[in-house]
């Protein structure tokens, strides 16, 4: 295993500390959650765990979650979630994410809001003092709209490209029967700002912006594991 693999699987077991026996748990999508999801199905084995429910944020998710014996349930049973774990690709110190390198972001998003605490959960590689910072930010658009929506992201900056996908011709399409436009804005100083101004957009249904809904984030280095709450004003040198 990988120190990043290492990482992030030590990240995902502090998380899964979190969680204690009849919570409804918002479960993530990524090679971080998935490391969560085995944990949680051990611990529901050893009966270590139960009365457990999760909302998974993926068909990829749901698929690992049966593999892994969790019960699923959905937001219309449970519009409230105790808990929700999930990873980033990019986070700063006030625990604002970049999210959607998987192309999950719109379910992540909806659990992320439906839950009282939320965790992130990484590898170190994915600090940053900048969000932005070498990292494209993953938008989910209607199909109708790709190429007006190309040229309105563009014009608030960005290098813009639609995914393509892989094993398929052609461009990616979500689980929620969409596509994918990643938008290179370099280092983003206002990120409320430019999601304001991305969801103003017609034909953009959600972005990969996830600001301000992590209560708290495990990152995983060569040793141990970094406990960080939202440092409103906090530069990431000061942890
Ligand atoms: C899925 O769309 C993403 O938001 C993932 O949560 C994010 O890309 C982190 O993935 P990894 O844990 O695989 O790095």
């Amino acid at each position: 295993m990988s120190a990043s693999t290492a990482a992030k699987k030590k990240a995902a077991i502090r998380a899964v500390k979190h969680i204690e026996n009849g919570m409804i748990i918002g479960l993530g999508s990524g090679t971080t959650v998935s490391f969560a999801i085995k944990h949680i199905g051990e611990l529901i084995a050893a009966d270590k765990l139960y009365d457990i429910y999760g909302v998974p944020t993926s068909i990829q998710t749901t698929f690992e979650a049966i593999k892994a014996k969790i019960p699923l349930t959905s937001l219309d049973e449970h519009p409230q979630l105790d808990l929700g774990i999930d990873g980033a690709d990019q986070l700063d110190v006030k625990l604002n994410a970049i999210k959607g390198g998987g192309g999950a972001l719109m379910r992540e998003k909806i659990v992320a809001a439906a839950c009282k605490e939320y965790i992130l959960i990484a590898d170190e590689s994915k600090l940053t003092d900048v969000l932005g910072n070498g990292k494209v930010v993953p938008i989910e658009i209607h199909p109708f709209a790709v190429t007006p929506t190309l040229k309105s992201v563009e014009k608030l900056g960005a290098k813009v490209s639609l995914r393509q996908s892989s094993g398929k011709l052609g461009p990616l399409v979500t689980d929620n029967g969409n596509y994918i436009i990643d938008a290179d804005f370099g280092p983003i100083q206002d990120p409320w700002w430019l999601n304001r101004e991305l969801h103003a957009i017609p034909g953009i249904i959600e972005t990969g912006m996830f600001l301000g809904y992590a209560h708290l984030a495990y990152v995983g280095g060569r040793g141990s594991v970094k406990r960080l709450k939202p440092q409103p004003d906090a530069t990431l040198k000061k942890i």
